[in-house]
């Protein structure tokens, strides 16, 4: 894996974000020439200026994926080989405020994207980034598989569906006979350091655990694949990198948990306040909105074609990311905190030979 990333020009779009920050550390490691367009970070505090990721990156690019003007410009000046796209309005609860926000940067920004880059040869490998809110779920316990039904309740999970269709379309229609190939990418919720979009489950929990603040929690009982967000990261550059030489990996891939990581909201925090040694109450608030009870994704073509599966269990990927949060609240030195994210990621790479 080192050897590919060495001196690769890869474009990561939304790198100011949550798995922008951690993927644009990863790649670092290995060695890649990383450039990045995004908006500003959506939260303050958040994981990329705080932690002055810009110095990891060859250039910082802060601008609307809309601006197709300025999209095009930037992919055609970079010339990247490998674009991963993560740039999305990501919340849930964000598309009931905004739906036509969230409609405008998820599908016509793929859209931008996927247009922006029919005048630039050199990209051989793009991954979409959606999610596994992409199915049709109709909270009958099912496992998804990619070639199940797509939908989405919530404005989120249907642009993210709408994300899959166009970028299907896409591909069948420009780039049928091309160098570049892509592929779409579905992971479960991911959990991890340096997430601050607003309810988010880990992260109030750290918040609230840290400072023995009381916490209120929604849907208590709805039951997710906890996931840390390095394992898919590591998932997405295995499949680019497959993806970069080979035309079979086109198409749909899930990156979930084992179904066995599947964790309800109060055990998550019931493990955290423990964890954290906190002496926070926990107390529950109705549900604003519609959101899946149970979701789980069948990643058996992943696991079979490219090897990959999750290995943390839920609670070591929980664990990972308090330490990570009380390590950020309680020590200032930011330098210190960059040492402790490559920590983590190296530890995983040793213990599971990636
Ligand atoms: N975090 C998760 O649990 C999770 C799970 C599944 C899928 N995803 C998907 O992964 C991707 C990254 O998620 P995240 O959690 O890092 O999100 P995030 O909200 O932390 O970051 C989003 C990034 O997109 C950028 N962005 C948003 N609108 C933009 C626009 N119009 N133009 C340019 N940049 C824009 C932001 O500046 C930021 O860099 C998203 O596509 C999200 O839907 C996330």
């Amino acid at each position: 894996m080192k050897n590919f990333w060495k001196n690769k020009k890869v474009l990561i779009t939304g790198h100011t974000g949550f798995k922008g920050s951690w993927m644009t550390l990863i790649l670092s490691k290995f060695g890649a020439r990383i450039y990045g367009y995004a908006l500003n970070p959506i939260s303050k505090p958040n994981f990329f200026d705080g932690l002055k990721l810009s110095s990891f990156l060859k250039k910082d690019i802060r601008n609307d994926i809309l601006n197709l003007n300025k999209l095009t410009k930037s992919i055609n000046k970079i010339k990247p080989e490998v674009i991963f796209h993560m740039a999305a309005q990501s919340s849930v609860l964000e598309s009931y405020k905004d739906p036509l926000g969230t409609t405008k940067a998820n599908i016509i920004g793929t859209a931008n994207i996927l247009e922006a880059i029919r005048s630039c040869k050199s990209v051989k490998a793009v991954l979409i980034v959606t999610t596994d809110k992409v199915y049709l779920n109709l909270e009958k316990r099912k496992k998804f598989k990619e070639g199940d039904h797509l939908g989405g309740y919530d404005i989120y999970s249907g642009s993210k569906a709408s994300c899959e269709v166009i970028t299907h379309s896409f591909i069948k229609s420009f780039y049928r006979n091309s160098n570049c190939k892509i592929a779409t990418v579905r992971s479960g919720n991911c959990i991890g350091g340096g997430d601050w979009t607003k309810d988010r489950i880990v992260k109030d929990c750290a918040e609230s655990f840290i400072f023995n603040k009381k916490i209120f929690i929604r849907s208590p009982e709805a039951s997710r694949p906890w996931q840390h967000v390095i394992e898919p990261i590591f998932g997405y550059l295995k499949l680019a990198q497959k993806l970069y030489k080979n035309k079979s990996f086109v198409g749909a891939w899930n990156f979930g948990p084992n179904i066995k990581n599947n964790m309800r909201v109060i055990d998550v925090a019931r493990f955290g306040k423990k964890y954290l040694n906190s002496k926070s109450k926990i107390e529950f608030i109705s549900k604003r909105q519609y959101e899946s009870e149970h979701l789980s994704l069948d990643s058996s073509k992943v696991t079979k074609l490219l090897k990959w599966k999750t290995h943390l269990k839920s609670k070591e990927a929980l664990a990972l990311s308090f330490d990570w949060y009380k390590f950020f609240y309680k020590n200032k030195n930011k330098k210190k905190l960059i040492e402790l994210s490559f920590k983590q990621i190296n530890n995983y790479q040793k213990k599971y030979f990636i």
